[in-house]
């Protein structure tokens, strides 16, 4: 949890250029570390992320009687315990601002013989948790919220949980995630459907452990009663924060930057597809395969960007894009509208609220609705602008403030360490205008 207060100067750059390796991919760091740490035998996991998210579900095994070991940077050799061998933590598990970690956590904790209590953030505890709450209870598990479903969560153990047949009213793969991983302690078959298909990281994951599953884009099924076998994973660089860079170098002239070896699961390219749409320059090289997941060198070029209307099915697949997409469509020229992504405003902050007003106060015409916006392309000018804390919108502002006509102030940038640590050092390598002021902490 970030307790300090840090603060981004951001002016223009020089144009971006050079090659680039971005950290790790979370969702499939998250999912590695908890499958190690209940699979048999020992895992490593190459590629880790060094972000504060998924080092706090680290932690929490840790808490959990999982040993495990971090011999060099990005790497985590997990020493699985099997599926019965995670024993009470003495304290609260502190998720930090991961949604992920909490939501998948609950499904886990759900099958256990004891009792939990997951805390987070102030923002985690303010992101809605019946989505996962109403599921598990479904399946027999006894969880406890604060008012309104929100965090904490405390999990009663030592139930008999029974499959189910959920049908997700929304797609989240965190939700779903959680039933499967509550699936795995679970009598008889569960079964997710889903209203669009989102990222399958758990399902290829557990595939890639021995958990019999089968799967297919909208739905997945598994039953209890098998075990996980501890596996190498090597994670992809995560396409998240790969984005911002795509964005960046497509909106400032003479750009040309390659980011390497990055996640291409197409349940998560969404915004290459609508920037090509934008008539960004992106090309996609050297395809392959690393830890089961496809993955590309991505090279983008500066090319003038156009307003599109965004493919409503193309949301979930860009669902953490979006305040960069924002940016990217303050800056085209003519009109973008988003449409179908109410999600958006229960994130780690409500990204449709938080990017509109700080992309206004740089002079953007960013019209909020209720779920999504309308923004009509023109000049930024310098300003103050507030994060809230949202790491993707801090990042996404710095994009903003390459273009805009004088410097931008981003306030509450500490959150970004969640995902992206090191974001400062590698947007300056790469021709960012960004440093830190001294009075910050
Ligand atoms: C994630 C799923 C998405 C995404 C989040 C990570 C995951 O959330 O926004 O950053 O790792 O499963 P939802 O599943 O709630 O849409």
């Amino acid at each position: 949890m970030n307790m300090d207060r840090l603060d981004w100067l951001v002016g223009q750059g020089t144009p971006l250029q050079g090659e680039l390796d971005i950290p790790g991919d979370k969702s499939v760091s998250h999912r590695a570390v908890m499958l190690a740490a209940i699979a048999d035998g020992t895992s490593r996991v190459q590629g880790f992320l060094e972000g504060e998210d998924t080092r706090s579900t680290a932690a929490i095994f840790g808490q959990l009687g999982v040993r495990i070991e971090a011999p060099s940077a990005s790497v985590r050799v997990v020493h699985g315990v099997g599926l019965e061998g995670l024993r009470a933590a003495p304290d609260d598990l502190d998720c930090g601002n991961a949604g992920t970690g909490m939501r998948l956590l609950a499904g886990l904790l759900a099958g256990q013989r004891f009792d939990s209590v997951l805390v987070g953030d102030a923002s985690l505890s303010r992101r809605p948790m019946a989505r996962v709450i109403d599921p598990l209870r479904r399946m027999g598990a006894r969880i406890d919220a604060r008012e309104g479903g929100l965090p904490p969560l405390r999990i009663i153990g030592n139930n008999v949980l029974q499959g189910i047949d959920f049908k997700l009213p929304v797609a989240s793969a965190q939700v779903k995630s959680a039933v499967l991983l509550a699936g795995l302690y679970a009598t008889g078959e569960t079964r997710v459907l889903e209203p669009h298909p989102t990222r399958d990281y758990t399902e290829r994951m557990l595939s890639a452990f021995g958990w019999p599953i089968r799967f297919s884009p909208g739905v997945a099924q598994l039953s209890g009663g098998h075990r996980l076998r501890g596996t190498d994973v090597d994670v992809p660089a995560d396409f998240s924060s790969a984005a911002f860079f795509l964005v960046a170098a497509s909106l400032v002239p003479g750009s040309d930057l390659l980011l390497r070896r990055v996640g291409m699961n197409p349940r998560r390219t969404g915004l290459l597809e609508a920037l090509r749409l934008m008539g960004a320059d992106i090309q996609a090289l050297s395809p392959g395969e690393q830890g089961g997941e496809p993955v590309a060198d991505l090279r983008v070029r500066h090319a003038r960007l156009r307003g599109i209307e965004v493919p409503e099915h193309l949301v979930p697949d860009m669902i953490d894009e979006f305040p960069a997409l924002f940016v990217a469509a303050a800056l085209a020229e003519g009109r973008t509208v988003v449409r179908g992504a109410a999600e958006l405003r229960v994130k780690e902050s409500d990204r449709i609220a938080v990017t509109a007003a700080a992309l206004q106060a740089l002079g953007a015409r960013v019209l909020e609705t209720p779920d999504g916006a309308v923004i009509d392309g023109g000049p930024l000018h310098g300003g103050t602008v507030d994060s809230h804390g949202d790491h993707r919108v801090a990042m996404s502002l710095a994009i903003a403030a390459q273009l805009a006509g004088g410097e931008v102030r981003i306030g509450d940038c500490a959150n970004v360490a969640t995902s992206f640590p090191g974001f400062d050092s590698l947007a300056r390598s790469a021709g960012f205008g960004l440093r830190t002021p001294e009075a910050n902490g």
